[in-house]
Parts: C-alpha cells; sequence; structure tokens
C-alpha cells in the first residue's frame, strides 16, 4: 500500500463519521435528548442536541456505510474493501457513524459546564469530538480492523489524513450550511 492509497483509505473508512454531522443539523429539531434539564445551573447539553438529529444522523451515516460496503463488495478490485468481513463490517459502519454523535454529545456537555451557550465557538473541540468519539467506538467494536487500516504499515498516513482532512470538511460544510440558512453559525 503506497501513502496515496493510505491518503484515499483513511478518507473512505471515516465517511460514516463525517456524514451525521451534517445529517443531524438536517434531522435535528424537536425534544432534546437531556429532556431540558440542568446540571448545576446549566443545561446539561443544551437545545442543540436532540433525539432526531441523534438518530436521524447515526441512521443516515449508518446507511451510507452501507452503501460502501455494497460498492466495495462489487469493485473489490480499487482496493475500497477496507471494512473487513461481513457482517461485522456492518457492526463497525454502525459503530462510526453512532461514535461521532456520542463524542459530539460529549462535546457538548464540555461545553456546557464550561459555560458556553449553545452554539458558541470550542476550536479544537467542535472539530474534533466527534473524531474522537467515532475512532474511539471503531476501536472498542474492533480492535483487531483498527489496528489493521490504522496502525500497520502506512495506516498512521490515513489517521494522520483524517486529523487533517476533518477541521478542513467541517469548516466547509459549516460555512455551506449556514449559507443555505440550515445552521445558525458557520462553525
Ligand atoms: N443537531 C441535533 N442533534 C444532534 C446534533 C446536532 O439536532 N445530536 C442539530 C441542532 O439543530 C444543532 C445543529 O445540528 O444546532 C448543529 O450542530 P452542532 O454545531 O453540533 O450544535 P450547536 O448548535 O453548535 O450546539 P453546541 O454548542 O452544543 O455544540
Ligand atoms: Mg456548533
Amino acid at each position: 500500500m503506497d501513502a496515496l492509497q493510505a491518503i484515499v483509505i483513511g478518507f473512505w473508512v471515516f465517511i460514516p463519521a463525517l456524514v451525521p454531522n451534517s445529517a443531524a443539523v438536517l434531522f435535528g429539531g424537536g425534544l432534546p435528548v437531556d429532556l431540558g434539564r440542568f446540571w448545576r445551573g446549566k443545561r446539561v447539553l443544551g437545545e442543540g442536541k436532540t433525539w432526531r438529529g441523534l438518530i436521524g444522523g447515526v441512521s443516515f451515516g449508518a446507511s451510507i456505510g452501507l452503501l460502501q460496503l455494497l460498492l466495495a463488495y462489487n469493485y473489490d478490485r480499487w482496493g475500497f474493501d477496507v471494512f473487513g468481513p461481513f457482517p461485522e463490517s456492518m457492526l463497525l459502519v454502525f459503530a462510526l457513524a453512532l461514535g461521532a454523535l456520542l463524542g459530539d454529545l460529549c462535546g457538548a456537555f464540555i461545553k456546557r459546564r464550561l459555560g458556553m451557550e449553545r452554539g458558541a465557538k470550542a476550536a479544537g473541540l467542535d472539530q474534533y469530538d466527534f473524531v474522537l468519539g467515532s475512532l474511539l467506538l471503531a476501536l472498542l467494536i474492533s480492535p483487531g480492523w483498527f489496528g489493521t487500516i490504522f496502525l500497520q504499515g502506512d495506516g498512521i498516513i490515513s489517521l494522520l489524513t483524517i486529523l487533517v482532512i476533518v477541521p478542513v470538511l467541517h469548516r466547509t460544510v459549516n460555512i455551506i450550511g449556514h449559507r443555505l440558512g440550515l445552521k445558525k453559525e458557520p462553525w
């Protein structure tokens, strides 16, 4: 595996984790995940984290992941068959999607504890909470797969690719969402 291939694979395996954030903006609204509860004078998570966003975002991200599995299965000569054997691969794409939005919830929890209002900018946290959540859950669900993809050979390049593209993509998508009137803040 050469470096270019490692970059493409890093991007490819992380798509199920990238999709849920944007999908949550589209699906979001209604009942907040924290049910409006407060902890130490601040909302536990806030109005920006809703059940519809969570469930819609995870479902959409996992669905895209399933499509990727289908594509990889039919075009395996392209080397996109990197989620491991079926059916564990299904669990893995689900874990990537779920982990992303669980990480996002943790990020919101931290922001509220720091006294930041919903939508306040938290450099670093906003971009990487879902990356950490997603990678951690994937590691828990399938440590063997995680090691093969990210730690062996050029795998570290795949991991670095994710860390580099995420802030760029995050920012770009949020600016587009803001311009389209879907998102309140451009971050
Ligand atoms: N969203 C949602 N449910 C989620 C995650 C996101 O409904 N679990 C929707 C909300 O409408 C939210 C928008 O997606 O406002 C953008 O998400 P994000 O930027 O993560 O939330 P913020 O509004 O910035 O809130 P916070 O300060 O808590 O991050
Ligand atoms: Mg935000």
